[in-house]
């Protein structure tokens, strides 16, 4: 799939080397294990903006680019694109870079939305 950004977009919040203990059958690595890092990411992003727990709601619009490859470092950068009452929501890049490139390139992206919550698991408000 052709992605014609040259940038990512957003603050980085997660930066990791990908592993072979994360690979699927193909020897690539495996969706979930990227998915899992760019929502760790937007969930660091939510409770810094929200100052509180908060969760998961939805993934929306999930695309994997191209795939990543053992020993890429992985860059998850979080922009945020709404605050609601209780919710935000954020758009993930995920982008490699191989040790032999110059330029990262983009492996997946979506829009995931966190709710604020309070002890008890309730929503709560955030700032607007
Ligand atoms: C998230 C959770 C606290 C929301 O509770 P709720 O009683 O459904 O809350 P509400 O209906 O008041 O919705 C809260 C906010 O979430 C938003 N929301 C709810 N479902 C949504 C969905 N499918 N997509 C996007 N936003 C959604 C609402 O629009 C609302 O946003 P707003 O306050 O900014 O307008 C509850 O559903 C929950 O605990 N879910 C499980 C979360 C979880 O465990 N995540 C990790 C998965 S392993």
């Amino acid at each position: 799939m052709e992605d014609k950004q040259s940038e990512p977009q957003g603050t980085l919040v997660i930066q990791t080397v990908a592993m072979p203990a994360d690979t699927n059958a193909n020897g690539d690595i495996f969706g979930g294990w990227l998915v899992s890092h760019m929502d760790m990411g937007a969930g660091f992003a939510g409770r810094r903006r929200a100052h509180s727990r908060v969760v998961t709601v939805a993934i929306d619009s999930l695309v994997f680019i191209r795939p990543v490859t053992v020993g890429d470092t992985v860059c998850c950068y979080a922009n945020l694109v709404k605050v609601g009452r209780t919710s935000m929501q954020f758009k993930m890049e995920a982008w490699t870079l191989a040790l032999q490139d110059e330029k990262p390139k983009k492996a997946a992206e979506g829009m995931f939305t966190f709710v604020a919550i309070d002890e008890n698991g309730h929503p709560r408000p955030v700032d607007r």
